[in-house]
């Protein structure tokens, strides 16, 4: 281990993923490339700036990883075996909780050998992360696959200062109570100091919960966007609760977006579309809570009605493969390219298909040139935590073009206001918005984007980061007057 390895951290992120992965090459040799999801798009550029250290799998299953410096950052790999990825990830966190915090838009399966391979990962995440924390250093725990890792970490080491923060929705109560071990889950995430959710919907709800489930004394008084703290007396703490919308880079994704070789690169891909009047744009993990069915669909009625005319429009949908052995992401898998099939068979001519269905990740600044490239921004989640997606389009958005068009089912449309909003479910009101965007008039498109740009460039990863590192820190005064059980 080389030195800089060897000095325990003052700050530590303590994630399910590293945010590199680690792939063979068909030679056999090991490179390490950017892992997918939201969560590494955000605290990538904070660990980056606070020079700490990452605890995380490195998404291979069985490989024993040493601690390692890739690209500057400094990561502390945990291993997990083949049985874990299928209990831990693909089961437990993305099997059982993904889609009970996500509306139950699938059946979540309760399996109790999962719980128990839940637990023992978690547990072994806490102990690497206890052997990397420096003496009162600050440890931030991310996500649902992770929430029992502050009550452990807390056991194992009482000097840290511990936050946790939730990716992704906290569910109504009623679809929490649906868990048979959701006393363990709110008593894990209350180890930690500080409990972050993107709304306050999320903190109002756990609130209640500590309060009817744990019979604990918390504040009543609702919650506010990073202000008006909630609190939980428990175990002799004081446990804050907020509300922290979590947002992108905006201005590396602003600067990038204007870069010669961005803009000369958005001309060719426009070129290479064979210059639409308009392009559609959908950038998303291939995931049934993103709603890129619905859009298919929509798509599909609008060219099938002769509402939209298929040698004017092009769609691009860009999806990243993800979790690609659960049974319901095999599902969509089909019916997506089913769907891309049979629109592309319908209305394209040779050479010019409707629909560009890419099944992979690509880099960078490939995407932000579609992003300028894109007239309309298609971003329709049955459910989203938040969805950087939307955010990082309009931070590269700064000429002003372009639309959103934006599911209010996701938390970033309680930000975007002067987006396109639709209802996911209301299929009709989709098309008809879908089409509203593509015939806006230039003035009133700017006039939207000047309003949702302003948004994006003034909330930020670095404020998201700041908000929740500073509510963190002080030890706050007990406000035992205002507790209630
Ligand atoms: P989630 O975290 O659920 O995947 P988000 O929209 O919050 O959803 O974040 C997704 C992140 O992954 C964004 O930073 C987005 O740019 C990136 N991303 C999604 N699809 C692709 C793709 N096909 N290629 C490259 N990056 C992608
Ligand atoms: C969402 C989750 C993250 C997760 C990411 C990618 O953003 O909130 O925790 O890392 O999706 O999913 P994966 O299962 O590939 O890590």
């Amino acid at each position: 281990m080389s030195t800089d390895l060897e000095k325990l951290s003052e700050f530590v992120v303590v994630a399910n993923r590293l945010p590199v992965d680690l792939e063979t090459d068909e030679d056999g040799g090991k490179n390490w490339k950017r892992s997918p999801g939201g969560l590494v798009t955000a605290l990538e550029p904070i660990l980056r700036q606070r020079d700490g250290a990452w605890v995380g799998w490195p998404g291979v299953a069985d490989e024993k990883v040493d601690p390692i410096v890739v690209d500057g950052l400094r990561l502390f790999p945990v291993e997990l075996t083949s049985q874990d990825l299928a209990e831990y990830y693909e089961g437990f966190s993305n099997d059982t909780l993904w889609p009970l915090y996500h509306d139950v838009l699938v059946a979540p399966t309760f399996e109790r050998s999962w719980w128990h391979t839940y637990v023992a990962v978690n547990q072994r995440f806490a102990e690497e992360t206890a052997r990397c924390a420096a003496d009162g250093a600050t440890v931030w725990v991310q996500d649902y696959q992770l929430q029992l890792v502050p009550a452990m970490l807390r056991e194992l080491r009482p000097d840290l200062t511990i936050g946790f923060f939730l990716h992704i929705p906290f569910p109504p109560v009623e679809l929490f109570m649906q868990l048979p071990w959701r006393k363990e889950i709110v008593k894990g995430m209350l180890g930690a100091d500080l409990i972050g959710f993107h709304l306050p919907g999320g903190a109002n709800n756990f609130l209640f919960l500590a309060r009817k489930l744990l019979g604990l004394k918390t504040t009543t008084a609702g919650v506010g966007v990073r202000s008006a703290l909630g609190h939980v007396d428990f175990d002799s703490r004081v446990v804050k609760v907020g509300a922290f919308p979590i947002s992108v880079d905006s201005a590396e994704l602003e600067r990038q977006s204007k870069s010669e070789s961005v803009l000369r690169r958005a001309r060719e891909l426009k070129e290479e579309l064979g210059n639409p009047e308009k392009i559609l744009l959908g950038v998303d993990r291939l995931d049934y809570t993103k709603g890129i069915d619905l859009r298919l669909q929509a798509l599909k009625e609008l060219l099938d009605e002769g509402r939209l005319d298929p040698e004017k429009y092009t769609m691009v949908q860009l999806a990243t493969p993800s979790r690609e052995r659960v049974q319901h992401y095999i599902d969509l898998r089909s019916v997506i390219e089913e769907q891309v099939g049979r629109i592309n068979g319908d209305h394209s001519q040779i050479g010019r298909p409707v629909v560009h269905y890419l099944y992979q990740p690509v880099d960078r600044e490939e995407l932000i040139a579609l992003f300028v490239a894109a007239d309309v921004m298609l971003v329709t989640p049955m459910r989203d935590g938040m969805n950087l997606v939307a955010k990082e389009y309009v931070a590269c958005r700064g000429d002003l073009g372009g639309a959103l068009v934006l599911s209010e089912f996701t938390g970033a449309a309680m930000e975007l206001r002067q987006s396109y909003l639709v209802n996911p479910h209301d299929l009709d009101g989709v098309k008809n918005t879908i089409l509203t965007a593509v015939h806006q008039d230039p003035k009133e498109g700017r006039r939207r984007m000047a309003a949702l740009h302003r948004q994006v460039m003034t909330h930020d990863v670095h404020q998201w980061a700041e908000s929740f590192l500073t509510a963190l820190s002080p030890p706050e005064p007990r406000p035992d007057n205002q507790f209630v059980t």
